[in-house]
């Protein structure tokens, strides 16, 4: 008999920038039989995540589906099917992913116009209506909504505001905010939104979530270039999607199991809820990090709860702490991208990972890791801060 591998991924505690941990109904579900991606029970459950997919997004858009892929997919998506080669893009750019939709853009032919604004500040509104106005005939206005690579939130509604008055089409990525943080599609007048299974809604990574408004669906099927992805091509997929369930690909099956039972989690405890339960203990980490003398990066107004960044303290090495993290504590966050490599920590407290325990752990964790270095980090003072903000509800 062959020797095969060993295969023992241990149990972490995931409080980096995502995969956050998945609920056990979520793996329970992935184990279900595999249907047919045509059987009718099986388009059944596609049905179903298409109505708890318009809730959790708060949307009434037909155009509402996931695409096979984690969320870059939906990303890709968004950016191939809403620019044609000539179009006008402005991009909100305050981090790394706001980068790579400008890259997408370019690549789809477009012509990117980047405001930019510091990592650590969201895009300024204002900019975006100065760059718009200047760009003249824009097709397609985007920011992201949550930057995963700050921890900044910027607010999308003023900018969808603007981009409407001038006759464009408005996207926001909520990969880090769905199911998270208040995201309104319909509310904010945003015509496209994609985002992640394995931030906020807690499922594995592999599918992404994605809404298209009417005018949006309208603009796809006015292109006069087909798009440019064939995989991603937002009128292939929607006919496999509806009624027609027109072959397009195989369905990754048991992914959409888990997504279906994300959502139905996501509902069942409710979004107003799970809003508050992300604000709560996201705001106690917040509060718990600075008694212990850190400081954090994101600017004040702006900092979001699910994902936060703080500045790691001269003389302390990064590697090393979030290595004893991982040693000591099965314990996971992550480095800082880009620009702000080396520079901050990246803390998720994202849907199932975000529990008060998590936070305590965390907080008297890193304490005793930093004391270790040389740095005089008061873990007594962050968790009396930390479990006084979770006592005030
Ligand atoms: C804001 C944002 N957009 C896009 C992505 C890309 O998603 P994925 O890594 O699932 O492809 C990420 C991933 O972290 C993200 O945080």
């Amino acid at each position: 008999m062959a020797t095969t591998p060993a295969f023992n991924p241990p149990t972490r505690v995931l409080m980096g920038p995502g995969p956050s941990g998945a609920n056990p109904r979520v793996i329970r579900a992935m184990a279900a039989p595999i249907l047919g991606h045509l059987d009718p029970e099986f388009t059944r459950i596609m049905d179903n995540c298409r109505t708890m997919l318009r809730q959790v997004l708060r949307t009434e858009n037909t155009l509402t589906l996931a695409t096979p892929g984690t969320g870059t997919s939906g990303m890709e998506a968004a950016v191939m099917n809403l620019v044609e080669p000539g179009d006008k893009v402005v991009v909100g750019v305050a981090g790394y992913f706001a980068d790579r939709i400008c890259q997408m853009a370019e690549r789809a032919g477009g012509v990117v116009t980047r405001v930019t604004a510091p990592w650590g500040s969201p895009v300024d509104p204002e900019q975006m209506r100065q760059a718009i106005r200047a760009a003249g005939k824009v097709k397609l206005v985007a920011v992201v909504h949550a930057e995963t690579s700050t921890g900044v939130q910027t607010p999308v509604a003023p900018i969808a505001a603007i981009a409407h008055e001038a006759g464009a089409l408005m996207l926001a990525d909520c990969v880090t905010s769905l199911g998270g943080v208040p995201v309104e599609a319909d509310g904010w007048g945003v015509d496209a939104i994609y985002s992640g299974t394995q931030k906020c809604l807690s499922a594995p990574p592999g599918l992404s979530p994605l809404t298209m408004s009417a005018r949006a669906a309208d603009a796809i099927r006015a292109r006069e270039t087909p798009c440019n992805s064939w995989y991603l091509d937002l009128g292939l997929l929607e006919a496999y999607w509806d009624d027609r369930r027109s072959y397009h690909h195989t369905a990754p099956i048991s992914m959409i199991y888990a997504l279906h039972e994300a959502l139905a989690l996501v509902l069942e405890e409710g979004l107003e809820e799970r809003w508050a339960r992300h604000e709560r203990n996201g705001r106690a980490l917040q509060l718990g990090l600075e008694a212990m003398g850190l400081v954090l990066h994101a600017d004040e107004g702006y900092r979001l709860p699910v994902l936060t960044t703080v500045r790691i303290p001269e003389g302390v090495a990064d590697a090393e702490v979030r290595g004893a993290l991982l040693k000591r504590n099965s314990m996971e966050i992550g480095g800082g991208l880009g620009d702000l490599r080396g520079k901050v920590w990246r803390i998720g407290l994202m849907g199932e990972s975000s529990t008060p325990g998590n936070v305590f752990l965390f907080l008297s964790s890193l304490a005793k890791i930093l004391r270790e270095q040389g740095y005089a980090a008061d873990g007594r003072a962050a968790l009396s801060a930390a479990s006084a903000r979770i006592a005030a509800g």
